[in-house]
C-alpha cells in the first residue's frame, strides 16, 4: 500500500460514512443502522443500510457494499486515487506524496479491482435477469432465498465465450486489464481472449477489507468440467492467502461469533443461515500457514470441520500437521468431527442447526487430536510399545516452535502416557488395542462424535450383566434418550425382567439372543466396550457396577443440561429480564458445579484398571 498506515482509516473516521452518504442519499436512521433508497438500483422501497460503527454500506436488493472510499468512487465514478483526495480534502488530511511509479501501479492495482467489482455487479445482474433462471431455480432449490443471495452477493456467468467480455470493454475496461483481473483466459496460441467462467453460479471473494477480489464458480449442470473453479493469482488476490468470507466472518466473531472453518462455500452459506455467521473456508486446498495466521487475528482457537470418514480424518491430521509448528501461547486449533459422508451444508439440511452445534461443541482440542492419532489403535501391552508412543509423542511435542507450548505439550503427553501405561498393567497386560477413547483403524477422529454412544453402551453392557439393576434406574433410564438400536434392546430387557425379576445375567442374556438381539448383546460385551468400564464385566461387585452406572447416567444427563442452559443463554440474551437472569445464572452456577465435579471423577470412569482392583 502506498499509504501510511492509518491513513485510509483517519481519513474514514474524519469524515463520517453517515455523511459521505448523506451528501447523496436521503438515510433515516433505524437502530444501530441508516436506511434509505440504493443509489446503485432502481428501488421504491429502500434496502440500502449504512452503518457507522462497522464503517460499511451495504444493499440488500443489488448487494452493493463498500467502505466511504469505494461509495465515492462507485457513486461519481472516479478512480481508487480521486476518491482519496477527495475525501481527504474533506477530513483536512494532506495527501502523502507518491513517486510516479507508486501512483502508476496503485492506478493499475485499482483498475484490477474496478474490473473485478463491476464484474461481481454484472453477474449479480445476470442472476436477476432473464439468463439467470436456471441458476436461480438451482440456489432456491439448495435453499437460498432471495435475501441469502444478496447478502453473500451471488451471481451467474450465462453460457458464452464473451458476454463479460462485452459488457465490461463497454464500460472502458480493456481485455488486458481483464485477463490480468482473472476474468478474461488469454488463450496459448495467441487468439482472442474469451470469458473464463461460463454458466457458473459466481461467489464473490472479498479481500479482509471487504473488497471482491476474486471469484469462486460453482458448475450448474453435470457438465464434464470441474464442479468448482476459482479465479487464478492475480495481483489482488492470493489463493493461499485468502479466506472466503472472513471479511464478514471476522465482524460476527467481533460481536461474539464462534469462527468456524468449513471446506466450501455452500458450507459457509448454509452455516451463516443456520446462525453460525463466523463462518469461513479456504479456496479449495488444505489450509495454509498463512490461512491459519490469518484465522488467529480473529479468534483464539478457531474450529475446524472435517468429514467425519478416512479421507475428512486425514484432512485433519494434515492441518494438525501444519498448524503444530505454529502453535503460540493461547492460539490453538479445535477439531469438529462432522458424520461421514456430510459436510455443514448436508448435516443442517438433514438435521438442523442444533445438530451442527453438538457438532461444533464436541470439537476436540489439539492436544487431544494429536494424542488421537499417535495412540490410534496401538496396543501398548510391552514396554517397547510403550516406548514406542512415548518416543513419537515427544516427536510430535518437538515440533512445536515455541518453548513454553512445547513444554506445555510433552507434559500434558507424559502425564497421560504414564497414566495409561498404569491402567494397562492393571488389566493384566495383555490388554487389547489402544487404551481410552481407541480409535478404528486410521479413522482418527471416529470417536469424537461416537463418544456419547460409547456411554450408552456402557449402560447397557452394565444392565445386562447386571439385571438386577435396572429396576432401581428404571427412572433415570427412562430419561436418558437413548440410540434406537439401543433402545430396542432396553425396552425388551425391561420386558423380560418385568416378567421374570430375578432372572440372572446369562439367562437374560440367552432370552434376549433368541429375540434377535444376539448381535448387539455379543458387541456390547466385548472387550472394547468393557475397556471402558470394568464395572460393567461379570465378576465386578454390584456396589461398583451401580456407582459406575449411576456416573455414566450423570454424564449423558449433563451433556443434556448442558444444551439446556446454551438454550438458556440465548433465550436471556435475547429476552433481557431481571428475574429471568437471575434464575438463568443459578442455573448456570448449578451446571458448572456439576461439570467440575465430573470432570475431577472422569478420569476413575476411562481408567479401567481403578474397578479392577476392588474385584
Ligand atoms: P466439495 O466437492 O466438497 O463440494 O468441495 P461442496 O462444497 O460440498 O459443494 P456442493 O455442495 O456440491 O455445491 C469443497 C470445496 O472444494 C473446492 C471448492 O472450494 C469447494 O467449495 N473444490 C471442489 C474445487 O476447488 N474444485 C472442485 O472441482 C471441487
Ligand atoms: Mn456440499
Amino acid at each position: 500500500m502506498a499509504f501510511p498506515p492509518r491513513f485510509l482509516d483517519d481519513i474514514k473516521d474524519r469524515v463520517g460514512l453517515v455523511d459521505v452518504v448523506g451528501r447523496r442519499v436521503k438515510l433515516v436512521r433505524k437502530g444501530r443502522e441508516h436506511l434509505g433508497l440504493c443509489p446503485f438500483h432502481n428501488e421504491k422501497t429502500p434496502s440500502f443500510t449504512v452503518n457507522e460503527d462497522k464503517g460499511f454500506y451495504h444493499c440488500f436488493g443489488c448487494g452493493a457494499h463498500g467502505d466511504a472510499i469505494s461509495f465515492v468512487q462507485n457513486t461519481q465514478k472516479l478512480s481508487f486515487l480521486d476518491a482519496v483526495e477527495q475525501l481527504a480534502g474533506l477530513a483536512g488530511l494532506q495527501m502523502p506524496e507518491q513517486t510516479p511509479e507508486e501512483r502508476a501501479k496503485e492506478e493499475r492495482r485499482v483498475g484490477l479491482a474496478e474490473a473485478v467489482d463491476a464484474a461481481s455487479r454484472w453477474f449479480a445482474d445476470q442472476l436477476r435477469g432473464a439468463a439467470g433462471g436456471a441458476a436461480r431455480r438451482y440456489l432456491t432449490g439448495r435453499g437460498l432465498d432471495e435475501k441469502l443471495i444478496g447478502h453473500f452477493r451471488l451471481g451467474f456467468a450465462p453460457n458464452s465465450r464473451d458476454a463479460l467480455k462485452t459488457a465490461l470493454t463497454g464500460q472502458g475496461f480493456t481485455a488486458e486489464t481483464l485477463v490480468e483481473a482473472g476474468l478474461l483466459k488469454q488463450p496459448d496460441d495467441g487468439g482472442a481472449p474469451y470469458d473464463l467462467f461460463r454458466d457458473r453460479v459466481m461467489f464473490p471473494i472479498a479481500d479482509r477489507r471487504g473488497r471482491i477480489v476474486a471469484f469462486g464458480a460453482r458448475l450448474l449442470g453435470d457438465a464434464k468440467a470441474a464442479k468448482y473453479i476459482n479465479s487464478p493469482e492475480t495481483p489482488l488476490f492470493h489463493k493461499g492467502h485468502t479466506l472466503y468470507n472472513l471479511d464478514r466472518a471476522a465482524a460476527a466473531v467481533r460481536d461474539g461469533a464462534q469462527l468456524v472453518v468449513a471446506e466450501g462455500y455452500m458450507d459457509v452459506i448454509a452455516l451463516y443461515r443456520a446462525g453460525f455467521e463466523g463462518a469461513v473456508a479456504p479456496l479449495g486446498t488444505a489450509l495454509t500457514e498463512d490461512q491459519i495466521t490469518a484465522l488467529w487475528r480473529h479468534a483464539d482457537e478457531p474450529t475446524l470441520c472435517f468429514d467425519g470418514d478416512e479421507a475428512g480424518a486425514r484432512a485433519a491430521a494434515r492441518a494438525a500437521d501444519r498448524a503444530l509448528p505454529l502453535l503460540r501461547p493461547g492460539k490453538s486449533l479445535r477439531f469438529a468431527m462432522l458424520p461421514p459422508g456430510k459436510d455443514p451444508d448436508d448435516l443442517i439440511a438433514a438435521s438442523g442447526a442444533a445438530a451442527m452445534r453438538r457438532i461444533l461443541d464436541d470439537g476436540v482440542p489439539m492436544s487431544e487430536l494429536i494424542w488421537r492419532l499417535e495412540l490410534g489403535m496401538r496396543s501398548l501391552d510391552t514396554p517397547e510399545r510403550r516406548a514406542d508412543l512415548e518416543r513419537r509423542l515427544r516427536g510430535r511435542a518437538r515440533q512445536i516452535v515455541d518453548r513454553v507450548v512445547q513444554d506445555h505439550y510433552w507434559s500434558a503427553f507424559r502425564e497421560r502416557l504414564y497414566r495409561n501405561f498404569r491402567a494397562v498393567r492393571r488389566q493384566g497386560g495383555g490388554g487389547g488395542p489402544g487404551l481410552q477413547r481407541p480409535i478404528p483403524g486410521g479413522g482418527a477422529l471416529a470417536s469424537a462424535a461416537a463418544f456419547p454412544r460409547r456411554r450408552q453402551q456402557v449402560v447397557l453392557a452394565t444392565l445386562l450383566q447386571h439385571p438386577e439393576l435396572a429396576d432401581e434406574f428404571s427412572a433415570s433410564l427412562s430419561h436418558a434418550e437413548l440410540d434406537p438400536d439401543f433402545d430396542n434392546l432396553l425396552q425388551a430387557l425391561q420386558k423380560q425382567l418385568a416378567a421374570e425379576p430375578d432372572l440372572d445375567a446369562e439367562t437374560l442374556k440367552r432370552h434376549l439372543s433368541r429375540d434377535g438381539f444376539a448381535p448387539l448383546i455379543g458387541a456390547l460385551c466385548a472387550d472394547d466396550v468393557l475397556v471402558h468400564a470394568a464395572f460393567a464385566r461379570p465378576e465386578s461387585p454390584v456396589a461398583a457396577a451401580r456407582a459406575g452406572l449411576a456416573e455414566v447416567l450423570a454424564f449423558i444427563f449433563q451433556g443434556r443440561r448442558m444444551e439446556e442452559l446454551e438454550a438458556s443463554a440465548r433465550y436471556t440474551a435475547e429476552h433481557p429480564d431481571e428475574e429471568r437472569e437471575a434464575r438463568f445464572l443459578a442455573f448456570r452456577k448449578d451446571v458448572e458445579l456439576s461439570d467440575s465435579r465430573m470432570r475431577e471423577s472422569e478420569d476413575g470412569l476411562h481408567d479401567a484398571g481403578e474397578w479392577d482392583d476392588g474385584g
